[in-house]
C-alpha cells in the first residue's frame, strides 16, 4: 500500500529518501511527502500526486523558486535525518493535506504511516475534546499529536533528553494503537534519531556504514547496502547513524531477524526497457530458472524452503484450499488440475477477500496453501489467521522473504522471482505456478504416489521451460502488431479450457488493469450458456488452445468452440502450439507457442498475453507500471 523510507547517518538524507521513494512507487502513488530534520529545524515538504510532483517542488524550493519560511538556515537539502511516504490513500482523499508527514500541532514532530488505525476515530476524538485541531482528514494524524503529547509529558516527568525517549514515546502510543501499522517519526529536537513501529505492516532495516536505513522493502536502500534486518511483529526500532536497537512495545529488548540481500541491484531497475513491465517480461525464464534452482535432493525429493511441518502432516491432509487474490488466484485455479491429477486429494480454489467470511470447515487435516507475490496482502493474511485458528495447516508460496505470509505459515516455498516492480504480475505469477507444480509434486511423493523418478521427470519438463520461454520471448513482435490494431476494440472476449481456463482470465485480467478496456475471460464450453450473446461482428476473442498432442478431447473441444465464436462473427485470435494445423482454418491470427506438456501449458500460453496487455496499454497512451486505482501490494482488507 504505502512505501516508507527512513535515513540516519552522515549524508544529505533528502537525496536518499527521494531515491528510495522511487523504488518503493509502486506501493502507491496518490501522493508524497518528506520530513527532514536538519539544525534542530524539522522541514517538510509533500505533494498529491505521483512522486515527480513532490520533486518538482523540492527543486523549486532549493532554487529559491518558492519563498518558504520554514526552509531554515541550510534548507531541507542540507539536514542529514530524514522520513519519506509515497502513499495509497485510505483514510481522506489524494489531496496535498492528506499527504504524510503529518506533523504535531508545534510541528515539531513528523510521522509518517502504512496501513490503517482502527480506533482512528476513537483516538481523534479524544485528541479534538483536548483542543487539538485536526488539519487532515488520515488516520495517521493521531499518531502525530499522540507522540507530541507523550514527549512533553515524559520530558515534563524529568525523563533524560535523548534518542530513547523518541522509541519510549512511540512504544507507549503503539500500545493505544488498534489494526496494522508501519509508523515512522523524528522529532525537531533529536536530530540523527528516527524511530519506527510495525504490526502487521512490513518494515526492514538496512544496515550501513556510518548510516541505517528503515524501509517497507529493502529494493528502497538496496544501491546502499546489502544487509537488512527484519522486524518481528510489534516491536520499535530506533536508528541512529551509528546504532539499530529493538525492542517491544513494552521496552523489553528484541531482535530482528539479520538477512543478506542478493538480488542484483540493477534488477531494481528498468534495465532499458520502456517499462519495468515489459522488462519482467523478458526476466521470466530466469525468474524460472530461480524458483526451480536446487529444488531436487540427491535423493529426488523436492525441497521447500521453510517447513515447521511433518510428513505425516502431509500424508493426514485430506482437503486442499488454496488461497490468494488477483493474479496469485489465476496461478492456484491452475494449481488445483496439477494438485488433483498428481495427488487425487480434492482441491478448491478461493478467493482471499471471501473465504473466511463464508466459515470454510477446515480442521487439522486441511492444508491452505496461500500465494503472494508480496506477503503482505491483507485479504490473504487474514484468511491465513483464521485458517491456523481452525487449526489447518498452512503452505506458504512467497516472492518476498520474510513477509508476514511465509512468516506465520507452517512451510514456506519462495519464489526467487527477484523484485516485481510493475503493479500488474508477470514474473511473479509465472514463478507461482512453478510453485505450485512443486508443491503437488512433493505432496504425491510424500504421499507415496509418485516415485522419485516420475518427480525428476516432471522436474525435468519445468527445467526445459526456461529455453521455451526465451524463445517464445523473441517472437512477440506479432503481438505488438495486433496490439495496434486491438487498441480501439469496445471489448475483448478470452476463452480456455482446462489449464487455459485460468489463462484466459489472467489475459482479461491482465487487459482491464492496464488498458482499461472491457475484458472477460470465459471457460470455452461456458460460452454457449450466456456469454456467447455478446459477440457482434469483429468482437476480437482470444483463444487459448491446449496441445493437440495432450487429451485429444480437449482440443477438439475448444476447435469447436472456436468454430461457434467465428460463426457469429468474432475476430479470432488463437494461441496454440506450433505445428497445430487444427486450428488453421479459424484462426484470424495466429500465435505460435513451443510444445509443451498439458499440465505446463500455462507458463507459455500467458505470455502472448501479457505482452498484448502492456502493448494495448502502451499504445493508449496509458502508465503500464502504474495503472489507476492500483496498488501492487494491498494491506487493507
Ligand atoms: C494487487 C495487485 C495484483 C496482485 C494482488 C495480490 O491487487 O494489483 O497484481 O495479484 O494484489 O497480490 P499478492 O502480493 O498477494 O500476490
Amino acid at each position: 500500500m504505502c512505501g516508507i523510507v527512513g535515513y540516519a547517518g552522515a549524508r544529505p538524507a533528502l537525496d536518499i529518501v527521494v531515491d528510495g521513494l522511487r523504488r518503493l512507487e509502486y506501493r502507491g502513488y496518490d501522493s508524497a511527502g518528506v520530513a527532514i530534520v536538519c539544525d534542530d529545524e524539522l522541514l517538510t515538504e509533500k505533494k498529491a500526486g505521483k512522486l515527480a510532483n513532490l520533486e518538482k517542488t523540492l527543486a523549486e524550493r532549493a532554487g529559491g523558486g518558492t519563498a518558504d519560511p520554514g526552509a531554515g538556515p541550510l534548507g531541507i537539502a542540507a539536514g542529514s535525518t530524514g522520513i519519506g511516504h509515497t502513499r495509497w490513500a485510505t483514510h481522506g482523499g489524494p489531496t496535498d493535506r492528506n499527504a504524510h508527514p503529518h506533523r504535531s500541532v508545534d510541528g515539531r514532530v513528523a510521522v509518517i504511516h502504512n496501513g490503517i488505525i482502527e480506533n482512528f476515530a476513537k483516538l481523534r476524538a479524544e485528541l479534538e475534546d483536548g483542543g487539538i485541531e485536526f488539519g487532515s482528514d488520515t488516520d495517521t494524524e493521531c499518531v502525530a499529536h499522540l507522540l507530541a503529547a507523550e514527549l512533553d509529558r515524559m520530558r515534563a516527568d524529568g525523563q533524560p533528553a535523548g534518542p530513547p525517549l523518541l522509541a519510549a514515546a512511540m512504544r507507549a502510543v503503539c500500545r493505544r494503537l488498534e489494526g496494522a501499522f508501519t509508523l515512522l517519526a523524528v522529532d525537531a529536537a533529536l536530530p540523527g534519531v528516527v524511530v519506527g513501529a510495525r504490526r502487521n505492516s512490513p518494515l526492514v532495516v538496512g544496515r550501513g556504514t556510518g548510516e541505517n536505513f528503515l524501509a517497507s522493502d529493502v529494493s528502497a536502500f538496496i544501491e546502499h547496502t546489502r544487509e537488512a534486518v527484519e522486524l518481528g511483529q510489534d516491536q520499535v526500532v530506533l536508528i541512529t547513524a551509528d546504532e539499530v536497537s529493538i525492542t517491544d512495545f513494552d521496552g523489553a529488548p528484541a531482535a530482528g531477524k539479520d538477512f543478506h540481500i542478493d538480488w542484483d541491484a540493477s534488477a531494481a531497475e528498468k534495465g532499458g526497457y520502456d517499462w519495468f513491465m515489459l522488462k519482467e517480461i523478458a526476466e521470466q525464464p530466469q525468474a524460472i530458472a530461480d524458483t526451480l534452482l536446487g529444488r531436487l535432493t540427491d535423493s529426488g525429493e523436492i525441497m521447500l524452503d521453510e517447513v515447521r511441518l511433518t510428513d505425516q502432516d502431509l500424508r493426514d491432509v485430506d482437503k486442499v484450499f488454496i488461497v490468494a487474490c488477483g493474479t496469485a488466484y489465476h496461478s492456484g485455479l491452475v494449481a488445483k488440475y496439477a494438485i488433483e491429477h498428481w495427488t487425487r486429494i480434492p482441491c478448491e480454489v478461493e478467493l482471499a477477500s471471501e473465504f473466511r467470511y463464508r466459515d470454510p470447515v477446515l480442521d487439522r487435516s486441511t492444508l491452505i496453501v496461500v500465494i503472494s507475490q508480496s506477503g503482505e496482502t491483507m485479504d490473504t493474511l487474514m484468511a491465513l489467521r483464521h485458517a491456523k485458528e481452525q487449526k489447518a495447516r498452512v503452505l506458504a508460496i512467497c516472492n518476498t522473504n520474510g513477509s508476514t505470509i511465509p512468516r506465520e505459515s507452517d512451510a514456506v516455498l519462495y519464489t526467487h522471482g527477484g523484485p516485481e516492480v510493475a503493479v500488474a504480475s508477470t514474473k511473479a505469477f509465472l514463478t507461482q505456478l512453478v510453485a505450485c507444480y512443486l508443491i503437488g509434486l512433493h505432496l504425491a511423493q510424500v504421499r507415496g504416489i509418485k516415485y522419485a523418478d516420475e518427480v525428476a521427470a516432471v522436474v525435468a519438463q519445468l527445467q526445459e521451460m526456461p529455453d521455451k520461454l526465451r524463445t517464445l520471448l523473441t517472437a512477440m513482435e506479432p503481438v505488438r502488431q495486433l496490439a495496434q490494431d486491438l487498441r480501439s476494440a469496445p471489448t475483448v472476449l478470452f476463452i480456455g479450457r482446462h489449464v487455459g481456463y485460468p489463462v484466459a482470465l489472467e489475459g482479461a485480467l491482465k487487459l482491464k488493469e492496464l488498458a482499461y478496456m472491457h475484458a472477460e475471460g470465459f471457460a470455452a464450453g461456458e460460452l454457449k450458456h450466456g456469454p456467447i450473446a455478446l459477440i457482434e461482428q469483429g468482437t476480437p476473442v482470444v483463444c487459448v488452445v491446449p496441445s493437440p498432442a495432450g487429451r485429444g478431447m480437449l482440443h477438439d473441444k475448444i476447435v469447436s468452440n472456436i468454430q461457434e465464436v467465428r460463426a457469429r462473427g468474432a475476430r479470432t485470435i488463437v494461441i496454440a502450439e506450433e505445428g497445430d494445423r487444427a486450428v488453421l482454418p479459424y484462426a484470424d491470427h495466429l500465435i505460435a507457442v513451443p510444445r509443451t506438456p498439458t499440465l505446463l501449458a500455462p507458463l507459455v500460453t500467458t505470455i502472448p498475453l501479457q505482452v498484448l496487455a502492456a502493448e494495448i496499454s502502451a499504445a493508449r497512451g496509458y502508465d503500464v507500471d502504474q495503472p489507476r486505482n492500483l496498488a501492487k501490494s494491498v494491506t487493507v482488507e
